[in-house]
């Protein structure tokens, strides 16, 4: 039995930070940002938008698609969670009108969350064919102000469905997988910013590809050549093109500069101009790929890299399907793009002081344009709205 991704949207927030409106601002040289760390611009969330506001975004042009009843469960994954006890799930559950006979539940392990609930909807479709899951990894990026992260900051939400005779991609059985107790990047419950140790985690990183790549093989029998196109998580694009150098090197493979930019380039063009979406970001990248990419790739291998810093890694990979084309929302993925406003650097610092601010008592202006939003906060409760477009 096949199993894996039946259909898939992402969200993404309506502002962006262009870098050279940052560079400008710090008065440092914007190709520090396009070519040292290859980002150009950050999605940044308004003080109304959050990882509820960007999964249900994310997942309603899914939900338009089947019969939503037919959701069995909720896996969310996210490292923004907006409650210490309430799945974001739940909230999105009730925004979406999912059935109530449905599972809901959060995952976190920075931004390996994503692809853990993605394995563990395709071993629970395996046990059961009739399940139709909604995975969601979704996330919002922030650093404090004047800290080396400042400017790999960025936002976005994936909606998967995962059901048996998948349209897009089989997930294949077999990964690599790796763990250890390290402290590159860490958010205590009491900060709305992440702290991170920035060079260390890219050597983190790093090593975690190194070793998952080692299991992978062992584990599969799989080899480099096996692997027609790469996805890695995102933090931002030199990162991905690092991890591709390490891994030809690691697997003492030779390529001319075309073949290694054919297999890693596509998959990293919407994370440049959106940023870091943590748990999200490695499926913004398939996303970005099979966007952008001319040719069709039916039956072609696909490989994902997942990172969550602290830090838990996987590698595994999926065979593209027959027809995935014909099922691809691209259209839409462009468009929320290209209407995105960009902010200046005070708007900049408005929206940042005020995202994924307390749980006081406020009514929110209105800034994103929907389709659905945080409306304000009160006695602790947070009230999300459908807007009407
Ligand atoms: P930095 O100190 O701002 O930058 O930190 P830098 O001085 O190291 O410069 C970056 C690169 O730009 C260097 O190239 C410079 O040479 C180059 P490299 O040595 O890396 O090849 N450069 C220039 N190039 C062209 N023209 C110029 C120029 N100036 C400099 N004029 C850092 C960079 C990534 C550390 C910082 O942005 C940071 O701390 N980011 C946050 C942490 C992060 O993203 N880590 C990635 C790995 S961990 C991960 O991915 C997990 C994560 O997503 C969280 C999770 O799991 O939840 C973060």
């Amino acid at each position: 039995m096949k199993v894996g991704i039946d259909l898939l949207h992402f969200a993404t927030a309506n502002y962006y930070l262009g870098l050279d409106t940052f560079a400008a601002e710090k008065n440092i040289d914007v190709d520090k940002f396009y070519v040292g760390i290859g980002q150009e611009k950050m999605s940044i969330a308004s003080p109304d938008e959050d990882i509820v506001s960007l999964a249900a975004k994310a997942a309603a042009p899914i939900l338009q698609k089947i019969n939503s009843s037919e959701i069995s469960a909720v896996l969310f994954a996210t490292e923004s969670g907006v409650d210490q006890s309430k799945s974001a799930g739940v909230f999105l559950h009730g925004l979406l009108n999912l059935s109530n006979r449905c599972r809901v539940v959060e995952f976190k392990q920075a931004c390996y969350a994503g692809a853990a609930a993605l394995q563990m909807a395709t071993a629970l479709v395996k046990a059961n064919p009739k399940e139709k899951i909604l995975v969601i990894a979704a996330d919002v990026a922030k650093y404090d102000l004047e800290t080396s992260g400042e400017a790999t900051q960025g936002c976005g939400a994936v909606a998967m469905l995962v059901t048996e005779s998948p349209r897009i991609l089989e997930i294949e059985p077999g990964s690599g997988y790796y763990t250890d107790d390290v402290m590159d990047f860490w958010r205590p419950n009491s900060r709305t910013t992440a702290l991170v140790d920035g060079k260390y985690s890219t050597k983190v990183y790093l090593n975690s590809l190194k070793q998952v790549w080692e299991h992978f093989t062992e584990s599969t029998g799989k080899s480099f050549t096996d692997i027609d196109y790469f996805c890695y998580h995102i933090p931002f694009t030199k990162m991905a093109e690092k991890a591709h150098q390490t891994l030809v090197r690691k697997a003492g493979v030779k390529l001319t500069q075309a073949q290694f930019e054919a297999q890693t380039l596509p998959g990293q063009l919407y994370n440049r101009i959106i940023g870091n979406s943590y748990s999200a970001s490695l499926f913004i990248s398939f996303i970005s790929l099979l966007d952008n990419l001319t040719s069709n790739i039916e039956n072609k291998r696909v490989s994902f890299f997942s990172y969550g810093s602290g830090c838990v890694a996987e590698f595994f990979t999926g065979v593209m399907q027959p027809g995935y084309q014909s099922v691809l929302m691209t259209e839409k993925h462009k468009a929320q793009i290209d209407k995105r406003t960009p902010l200046t650097y005070i708007q900049y610092l408005e929206f940042h002081q005020q995202m994924g601010a307390s749980d006081e008592n406020i009514v929110l202006n209105i800034n994103n344009y929907g389709p659905y939003r945080l409306a304000g906060i009160k006695d602790h409760k947070r009230y999300y709205e459908k807007m009407d477009n």
